[in-house]
C-alpha cells in the first residue's frame, strides 16, 4: 500500500515494459514489509539528464538503469563506484550520494559462486560486448589463474582484454576467437557465455560449445534466461557438466541493488521464487 511515507525506487530505460524488476523488488519489499514501491519510468534518450535532476528533487531514492542510459547516465551522476568506472557503464544508482554503481557482474559472479570459487580457476568468457564487459572486471577482482575472452570480432576481444590487464586487477587476460573456444573450453574450470546465442525465439541455434567438448568438472553458466534451459546448459548437462542459469545473474544484479539502496540483505529466495513464476 503507498501511504505518505513510501520510499520509490524504480527503473528508468526506454522501453521499460517488459522488465521483470518492479515484479521482483516489489516482492523483496513485500516480504519483508518495507515501505518502498519500485516503479518503472519510460525515458526517451534526450530526457535523461531532466529525468535524473528531477528524480533527485523528488527524493526517489535509487534507480536501476537500463538500455539506453547505462552510459550516458554516467555524466550526471557526483560519484563511481571504482568498478563501474572501469566497466564505463551503471545499473544502479542510489540518490543518497548520487553515486553509480555497476551490479550486473556481480550479478554473475554471485552466480557462479553458488556452485563454485572463481580464485586460481581457469575461465573462459564467450563474447566481448557490454555484458562480457561488465563479468570480465568483476572476475579479474575474484583472482582467477586466467581469463580468456573469445569473440567473432577479435579487436573487440583484443581491446576487452586490454581494458582488464590495464585495470591491474589481475595480469593473466587472454584474448582469441570464438571458433578456438572448444580448445579452452578442455583447459577450463568455468565458462560464461555472455553472448545471445540460444536466446528465445532462437531456441534452436548451435550451442557454442558442444557436450563433447566440455567436462564434467566445467561449471557453464549462460547469461541467457529465456528459456530458463539454453541449447548451451542442455549440452552441458548432457557433459555431466555443472549448470548456472541465466536467471541467477538477473536475481543477484537485483539483490545487490537492493542491498545499495535499503542496507538490508536481499530476500533471495522470494525474489527468485517471483522471477521463476514470471518467467514459466
Ligand atoms: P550485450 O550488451 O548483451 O553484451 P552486445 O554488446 O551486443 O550485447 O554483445 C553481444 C556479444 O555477443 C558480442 O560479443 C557478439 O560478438 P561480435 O562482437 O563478434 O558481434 C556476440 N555474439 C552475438 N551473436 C553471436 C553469435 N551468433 N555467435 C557468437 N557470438 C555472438
Amino acid at each position: 500500500m503507498i501511504s505518505g511515507s513510501t520510499k520509490i525506487v524504480g527503473l528508468i530505460g526506454h522501453p521499460v515494459e517488459h522488465s521483470f524488476s518492479p515484479l521482483m523488488h516489489n516482492a523483496a519489499f513485500g516480504e519483508l514489509g518495507m515501505d518502498y514501491a519500485y516503479v518503472p519510468f519510460n525515458v526517451y534518450p534526450e530526457n535523461l539528464k531532466s529525468a535524473i535532476l528531477g528524480a533527485k528533487s523528488l527524493n526517489i531514492k535509487g534507480f536501476n538503469v537500463t538500455i539506453p542510459h547505462k552510459i550516458n547516465v554516467m555524466k550526471y551522476l557526483d560519484k563511481l563506484d571504482p568498478i563501474s568506472k572501469l566497466i564505463g557503464a551503471v545499473n544502479t544508482i542510489d540518490f543518497k550520494e548520487m553515486k553509480g554503481y555497476n551490479t550486473d557482474g556481480i550479478g554473475c559472479i554471485r552466480a557462479i559462486e553458488e556452485v563454485t570459487s572463481i580464485k586460481d580457476k581457469n575461465v573462459v568468457v564467450a563474447g566481448a560486448g557490454g555484458a562480457s564487459r561488465a563479468i570480465s572486471f568483476y572476475l579479474a577482482r575474484e583472482n582467477p589463474q586466467s581469463i580468456a575472452i573469445l569473440n567473432r570480432n577479435m579487436n573487440k576481444a583484443k581491446s576487452l582484454a586490454e581494458d582488464v590487464k590495464n585495470s591491474k586487477l589481475m595480469d593473466n587476460v587472454i584474448f582469441d576467437s570464438t571458433d578456438k573456444i572448444a580448445g579452452y573450453v578442455s583447459d577450463a574450470d568455468i565458462l560464461i557465455d555472455t553472448t545471445p546465442v540460444g536466446m528465445s525465439p532462437h531456441t534452436n541455434d548451435e550451442a557454442i560449445v558442444k557436450a563433447e567438448d566440455m567436462h564434467s568438472d566445467l561449471v557453464v553458466n549462460d547469461i541467457v534466461y529465456n528459456p530458463n534451459e539454453t541449447v548451451l546448459l542442455s549440452e552441458a548437462i548432457k557433459a555431466g557438466a555443472t549448470p548456472v542459469y541465466g536467471i541467477k545473474m538477473l536475481l543477484y544484479q537485483g539483490a545487490e541493488s537492493f542491498e545499495i539502496w535499503t542496507g538490508k540483505k536481499a530476500p533471495v529466495e522470494v525474489m527468485e521464487k517471483t522471477l521463476r513464476k514470471t518467467l514459466d
